[in-house]
């Protein structure tokens, strides 16, 4: 997620720019810049990197301005360059902007900009916004400029515009991300967050959709996309800072798990075409012809990336009939694997730094294969080796504990078996578009389960003192049994196993006693029957039973020691719903324990050694 802020004053604002846009700086980003008005002109710097390149770039540069633009980039469209960070400016260079969210329609009008005259800079979607208020300021005045320019985007933003010739006037909008305005003594802000304002001000307005404001050094404005005024009176944040960084979660961790419907919604929202109810990826148009030929699959990928890659098995080989394999990349790497031109290697990676992963995507161009990555993060050293990349849309991921960008990473590798399916037409438009039309309800249905957070937390409180869990799932839901287990050991250090249900009799049956929780994954599904078998099994041996289940399946009712339901989705889709209880279920057993939660001992959020 880009962060942005603005400031207009009686003061040089360039220190306030720089000090919000560091305690922007949790929210992860790869290339920060500002612009200032001063005597009629535009001062301006932007760099790939840290603020403190930004800051050693300014250094001896003399710019006091009042008023100014201040952007942290987390890279969507365009790797980190200079060219592609933010602020981005009108052809006239009479505007200036900034930008946090996602502009879908973007081709579209860049290129009636490009046939209207106008010439881009950067690779960004964000550049074509300043353009268009360029378009409408010909006609309009500034605030009107930039109500008509923005009516015309779909997707999401929060926005920060200036224009060159009016000092006196800083403009910001919000759809479908947030933007807050700070109130000041005789200077007022802007900013993505709480976080950026607290060292000048507690008084904030929270901008609502589809609002706007206006801000002189003595006044706020805020008015819908129409212009009508708003009475906004602004409220008090009693937060610190370190809270607020959280938006008032107690860890980047719970925070995250509750991001997943936004994540899975702006992951979804770029690869599925709601008008035509099919699946695109642009990404792969380069390798289109080389994706034709592949007869084999090979995933590849570390920890809970891993799962995901499991899980993708079951969907690419049902609906590609391609063989996949799913291989551990600290084994990949070492192993002597048979690839050739005609093997696709999906490379699964949050960070995309991950060191055996990487490895083993330089091990499979070598063999000659094709590597394509699916990745979170715009730019890394996984995404610059892979020949393709496709990237989720969790926006930074903080904790060391994956959630939302295991759920994105899940969400994208269904997408991609949607996609080849039809490509290899082992699948019908009309499959294609049921599977669109379930996948579309996941956000929602994410939120419901997100409600059972106090039934979980209950139950971690019940069970907080067992020394071991097992996990048992089966086909498409064996792989969380794999997830739930290390989200339990990693953030509460208990000892936890993953295994399929159909494992149990062929040995861990012999550690079930009265003392032993076992998580059963066990919603409706092609092996339902089997898992209440199983469940049976374990009750048999007086074990405890922590079900997950569809809501209004009863057939588990009297078996389970704790049930926790998810709305019914689809067999394919149901882990995307079933892995969140799990990941609730380790976070509160690890704050019932005293743990640290977001950096757990001896782990690091990106193992970029072996
Ligand atoms: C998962 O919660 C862990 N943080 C870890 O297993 C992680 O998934 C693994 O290190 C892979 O990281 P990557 O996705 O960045 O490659």
């Amino acid at each position: 997620m880009c962060g942005i802020v603005g400031a207009i004053s009686q003061r040089p604002v360039r220190p306030i720019l720089l000090e919000a846009l560091r305690r922007l700086e949790y929210r992860g980003y790869d290339s920060s810049g500002l612009v200032t008005i001063q005597n009629g002109s535009f001062q301006w710097d932007k760099r790939p990197g840290k603020i403190r390149v930004l800051e050693d770039h300014l250094k001896g540069k003399n710019w006091n301005g009042h008023i100014g633009l201040g952007h942290t980039r987390w890279a969507t469209h365009g790797p980190p360059t200079r060219d592609n960070a933010h602020p981005h400016f009108s052809c006239d260079e009479k505007i200036a902007l900034v930008h946090n969210g996602i502009i879908e329609n973007y081709e579209s009008l860049k290129e009636n900009l490009i046939r209207r005259g106008h010439q881009f800079r950067s690779e960004t979607d964000t550049e074509i916004i300043a353009h268009l208020i360029e378009e409408h300021a010909k006609k309009n005045k500034p605030f009107v400029a930039v109500q008509k320019a923005i009516k015309e985007l779909e997707g999401s933003f929060a926005l920060g515009v200036m224009f060159r010739d009016h000092p006196d006037l800083l403009i910001g909008a919000r759809l479908n991300s947030p933007l807050v305005v700070g109130i000041g003594r005789n200077e007022n802000f802007i900013a993505s967050d709480v976080p950026a304002l607290l060292p000048f001000t507690k008084k904030v307005i929270y901008l609502n959709e589809n609002e706007m404001v206006q801000l002189q050094r003595d006044r706020v404005t805020v008015s819908d996309l129409n212009g009508r005024v708003k009475r906004r009176p602004p409220t008090t944040i009693t937060w610190d800072i370190t809270s607020a960084e959280k938006e008032g979660y107690p860890h980047f961790m719970l925070k995250e798990i509750f991001e997943q419907p936004r994540a899975v919604k702006t992951t979804t929202g770029y690869y599925v075409n709601r008008k035509k109810s099919c699946t695109e990826f642009a990404a792969l148009k380069p390798v289109l012809k080389k994706l034709n030929k592949i007869n084999r699959v090979i995933i590849t990928a570390c920890g809970t990336a891993w799962h995901a890659g499991l899980v993708g098995k079951y969907a690419l080989e049902e609906l590609t009939r391609l063989p996949v394999d799913v291989a551990i990349a600290s084994e990949f790497r070492y192993g002597n694997p048979v690839l050739n031109k005609n093997t696709l290697v999906l490379a699964i990676s949050q960070s995309g730094e991950t060191a055996d992963t990487l490895a083993a995507v330089r091990q499979a161009n070598e063999h000659g294969a094709l590597t394509l990555a699916i990745c979170n993060v715009v730019g890394s050293s996984i995404t610059r080796e892979a020949k393709a990349t496709i990237y989720t849309y969790a926006g930074p991921e903080i904790s060391v504990a994956s959630t939302k960008a295991y759920t994105s990473q899940l969400t994208l590798i269904l997408l991609l078996a949607i996609y080849l399916g039809r490509a290899r037409k082992t699948i019908t438009k009309q499959s294609e578009t049921k599977m669109i039309r379930e996948f579309l309800t996941l956000p929602k249905k994410i939120e419901a389960v997100l409600k059972t957070d106090q039934l979980i937390d209950k139950c971690a409180a019940q069970y907080r003192d067992a020394p071991n869990f097992m996990y048992i799932g089966r086909r498409y839901n064996f792989p969380n049994a794999y997830e739930g287990a290390l989200k339990l050991k990693e953030i509460s250090y208990t000892h936890a196993e993953g295994y399929g249900a159909g494992e149990m009799k062929h040995g861990p049956l012999a550690l079930v006693d009265n003392t032993f929780p076992t998580v059963a994954i066990a919603v409706q599904s092609s092996v339902h029957e089997k898992m209440v078998s199983n469940i049976q099994e374990i009750k048999a041996r007086s074990g405890i039973i922590i079900a997950i289940t569809t809501e209004g399946d009863k057939a588990i009712d009297h078996l389970a020691d704790c049930i926790i339901t998810v709305p019914e989705t689809s067999e394919m889709f149901s882990p995307i719903l079933t892995v969140i209880p799990l990941q609730l279920l380790a976070y509160h057993m690890a704050v019932k324990k005293g743990c640290p939660i977001d950096q757990p001992r001896n782990l690091a959020k990106s193992v970029t050694v072996e």
